[in-house]
């Protein structure tokens, strides 16, 4: 679907009914990464999933940071008159659910943070930004496709099911130039998140790919343990897109942590 907000195109699905649970994408990934989630929880709830600024169809434009993804998706739940949902990111997906905790903690009924890490860029991981948006203007997304996928998929997904590799290369070479630019300045400039973790105070659920390579499962373990009462799922044999890969484990505990948190 299409929205029309503040004069800006923002493409997002809107699926299934219930108490809402927002799912943000990864880098440099599209809303479609979510699909498998889609289609198994749009039965027990309200699933809205936005293409952030750069990414699918919503079309890129600057300023990047994650504050700005984060306003991005409180302007498109008052567009579409939610008032608070469980905020589910991936990765990059949740650095913005962190912004959004510290932005609009109303609108945030619970979190799911997925392969994701609550750090900010060490000067070696700085170093590798800079170095991928050089490759990304000079040989364009397909070259940043063929940087990113071993590490974005898992080793068990590699040997045992290349149609899921493919089609995660296919997702990372339609980004456009300018999102995945805009991204990784939004990812350099992002700040630590490590003092926010105490400061959650709504059901959370950590999940991770035991062979996660980006965002190892020792930085979901540093969120389990600097978030109280908050719930650490690993899923065996999956890798940075654990969701994508072992889609049937992670709408399991999905539905498990949704039901706990008594959504319909
Ligand atoms: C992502 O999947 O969003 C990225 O791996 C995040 C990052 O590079 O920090």
């Amino acid at each position: 679907m299409i929205a029309w907000i503040h004069g800006r195109q923002v493409g997002y699905d809107d699926v299934g009914s219930g108490d809402p649970i927002v799912f943000l994408h990864g880098f440099p990934h599209r809303r479609t990464l979510w699909a498998p989630q889609l289609g198994a929880i749009m039965v027990r709830a309200r699933c809205i999933a936005p293409d952030l600024r750069g990414f699918g169809e919503t079309p890129p434009a600057g300023p990047y940071s994650m504050d700005r993804y984060a306003d991005d998706v409180a302007e498109l739940l008052d567009h579409l008159r939610v008032e608070r949902a469980v905020v589910c990111g991936l990765s990059m997906g949740g650095y913005v659910a962190f912004s959004l905790w510290r932005l609009h903690p109303d609108r945030v009924r619970g979190l799911v943070l997925m392969d994701t890490k609550a750090t900010a860029d060490t000067a070696e991981g700085l170093q590798k930004r800079k170095d991928m948006i050089a490759l990304t203007q000079e040989r364009g997304s397909s070259a940043v496709a063929d940087a990113m996928i071993s590490g974005m998929v898992g080793k068990s997904t590699r040997e045992r099911c290349p149609e899921i590799v493919d089609a995660m290369h296919s997702m990372l070479e339609s980004a456009p130039v300018e999102g995945i630019v805009g991204a990784l300045e939004a990812l350099m400039k992002r700040v630590d998140s490590t003092p926010t973790l105490a400061t959650i105070t709504v059901p959370t659920m950590i999940v991770v790919g035991e062979e996660d390579a980006l965002t190892p499962v020792k930085d979901s373990e540093a969120l389990h343990a600097g978030i109280a009462e908050s719930r650490l799922e690993i899923i065996a044999h999956a890798g940075h897109v654990s969701n994508f890969e072992r889609s049937a484990a992670v709408n399991h505990v999905l539905s498990e942590f949704l039901a706990g948190i008594s959504l319909s």
